[in-house]
């Protein structure tokens, strides 16, 4: 399967069969992102919580796409508020669609809609293709119990956010990784706006040092994975 990296915490992922699945797609109103809403193609959305930069695009791509969301339970009634596809789930459930598996996770963060209500609790998930485990890990704070994602997901690539203020800072991001164990690291979230500008080159030397691998994918960069 193929994972492309839009800049902020938006990916692409797609399998070997050709589905198509969007990880918080905000595209048109970022300023790092290479391409616009209107150039991308979703058969799923899964987003991980509401806030602007995670949602982002998402309604306008799915609008086009026909996508199915794919969210926790109160993020998914609000898409389909809003007159879309949603398949809900809970944090700590997963389920098996004919791509693959998705299973969320616990992420410490809030969950606002643009509209200012509640919107659930911010999620990390777990995305399984072919044996192959993407951690993304959504905005949070480091938790300790990521090391119980990594004991019971193998993970290949964790997409971890780096950028502090709103997530964990470089150090904490590396005490994350460190945690989950992945075969390889991807830093996210970081460099979209000032408040969350850090080097990322840090975080790869670092977990160099200790004998992780980390792949710093540039904005716009598809990988075969
Ligand atoms: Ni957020
Ligand atoms: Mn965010």
């Amino acid at each position: 399967m193929k994972l492309k990296y839009f800049s902020h915490s938006a990916f692409q992922i797609t399998s070997s069969g050709g589905t198509t699945i969007l990880i918080d797609p905000f595209l048109d109103g970022n300023p790092t992102s290479p391409v616009k809403s209107d150039s991308v193609n979703a058969d799923y959305i899964i987003l991980t919580h509401a806030h602007g930069d995670h949602i982002g695009d998402a309604f306008r791509i799915a609008k086009r796409c026909n996508s199915t969301f794919i969210c926790t339970y109160e993020l998914a009634n609000y898409c389909k508020a809003k007159g879309f596809n949603a398949h809900d789930m809970s944090i700590g459930g997963g389920h098996n669609f004919d791509f693959g598996r998705i299973k969320f996770t616990i992420a410490h963060h809030g969950s606002q809609t643009p509209e200012g209500d509640y919107a659930g609790e911010a999620a990390g998930v777990v995305v399984t293709i072919d044996n192959t485990s993407i951690y993304h890990a959504g905005d949070t704070g480091l938790f300790y119990d990521m090391k119980l994602i990594g004991e019971m997901n193998k993970i290949d690539y964790m997409l971890v956010p780096i950028g502090d203020n709103y997530t964990m800072g470089i150090s904490d991001a590396i005490k994350a990784v460190e945690l989950v164990q992945p075969k390889i690291a991807v830093p996210m979230h970081y460099n979209t706006f000032p408040v969350i500008e850090v080097e990322p080159n840090e975080f790869k030397m670092e977990l160099e040092e200790k004998g992780i691998n980390c792949r710093i994918m540039s904005f716009g960069e598809e990988i075969q994975i």
